[in-house]
């Protein structure tokens, strides 16, 4: 397959996180060509060149007028879950905060029960339409949590659902352990109690090798940094590569956390003090930023992408997908988000939802980027160039998704 004369081919190339001025280069060619080879990237260039591969099997595909990225990747979300929490738009629009709702047994906490009488099939065909309409948005790899169970069997079911979806949808799904996600009701006077048994789930997960990360909820009035900390470093006793939900709602040394376990990534940071951001560049940590989020909490403030990229920290970008806090399926609305409400440039945001959200999953060396030996995950978008991308919000500007090598989306 080819695709040729591409007004604005954003490549993203270069298989590692991009920090400082790399953020802020985004590898665009004019007039660029992408040449596949079943599930593989084999040529990527400018003006002509792409000729010579031409033969009676070749597809080609025009790319004039639109803008190709690589396909998006969305390193946070919340995607297995029963039942919908409109209920609490009202309470929202009256000012009741996120964490009081939680603490009068809504919020997360419903979302558990009904994840707990779902069963695998309806959890799975649920979730599919999301993942339906992720990827007819433009999204081509999805890392997925658990943590609406807080039981054993529930969290199980969760990410037998993630690898059941993993199975059967175009899009790959990755998957979270995070059972520290709330204290279930009926540990509400034994936090001990929950602590212990959270730990003893550890190798039933790995187990069955149902999950290569470990996440929890670090946020006053949910779990402490000791408690977290003290659940992650079990968690990598079981070879689970640790991240964390740090300073959501209030700064609790989220951020610094992230850095002494060494995690992967660190996620929302809306109130990261200057210290934890620093604590995220010095031990690699990606910041993997939700606006969508910041946006939907009314919090008034969204986290502080600028000093982050100045700072020298690798920004990454998610819809945080989830009945609660961000009911949305669309990178698309995460970029205006970025845009609008932190101020992250076009170029700073297409890196931000590719090549570092693959690195925020340990994916960087496979997919995030278009050059030669990549898979073949690409967007074509109808859009100009990039700025133009961002600029004309509020639709769908897919034209395709080709994943794998395939199209799997025509609009
Ligand atoms: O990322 N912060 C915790 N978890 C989710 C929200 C989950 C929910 O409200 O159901 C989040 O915002
Ligand atoms: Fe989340």
């Amino acid at each position: 397959m080819i695709i040729k004369n591409i007004d604005c081919l954003v490549t993203c190339k270069g298989s590692h996180k991009k920090i400082k001025d790399e953020i802020k280069d985004a590898g665009i060619i004019e007039n660029g060509y992408v040449v596949i080879k079943d599930d593989v990237i084999i040529e990527v260039g400018q003006g002509n060149d792409y000729k010579k591969y031409i033969n009676d099997e070749t597809t080609i595909i025009d790319g004039t007028g639109k803008t190709v990225t690589p396909g998006l990747v969305d390193p946070h979300t919340h995607l297995v879950y029963g039942g919908s929490r409109e209920n609490e738009l009202p309470l929202k629009l009256n000012k009741m905060g996120y964490i009081d709702i939680l603490n009068a047994g809504g919020g997360i906490l419903s979302t558990v029960k009904n994840t707990r009488k779902a069963s695998l099939d309806e959890l799975v065909e649920e979730s599919k339409k999301r993942l339906d309409i992720m990827l007819n948005y433009g999204t081509t790899t999805v890392e997925s949590k658990s943590g609406y169970g807080l039981d054993l069997e529930t969290e199980l079911k969760m990410l037998e659902v993630n690898k059941k979806l993993n199975e059967i949808h175009p899009i790959d799904v990755v998957s979270t352990f995070m059972v520290l996600h709330a204290l279930p009701i009926e540990y509400k006077d034994n936090r001990e109690g929950f602590l212990k048994i959270a730990k003893e789930m550890l190798p039933h997960i790995t187990k069955e090798n149902l999950a290569e990360f470990v996440d929890c909820f670090c946020e006053d009035g949910v779990f402490s940094v000791d408690e977290c900390r003290e659940f992650l470093e079990e968690g990598k006793k079981y070879g689970l590569i640790p991240k964390v939900h740090g300073d959501e709602v209030e700064p609790m040394g989220g951020a610094e956390l992230a850095g002494e376990v060494k995690a992967i990534s660190a996620e929302h940071l809306i109130a990261a003090s200057d210290e934890g951001i620093k604590a995220l560049a010095k031990n690699n940590v990606v910041a993997v930023l939700l606006p969508s989020t910041a946006f939907y909490l009314m919090v008034g403030s969204f986290a502080r992408a600028r000093d982050m990229i100045e700072n020298g920290v690798a920004v990454a970008l998610a819809t945080d997908c989830n009945p609660g806090t961000s009911p949305t399926e669309s990178m698309q609305a995460v970029m205006t988000f970025a845009a609008f409400g932190m101020r992250m440039f076009p170029e700073e945001i297409i890196n931000a939802m590719t090549i570092n959200s693959a690195a925020a999953i340990n994916r960087e060396k496979e997919i995030g980027s278009i050059e030669p030996n990549k898979k073949a995950d690409i967007v074509m978008f109808n859009s100009k160039n990039l700025n133009y991308l961002i600029y004309h919000f509020g639709i769908n500007a897919v034209h395709k998704v080709i994943k794998n090598g395939k199209i799997v989306v025509e609009n």
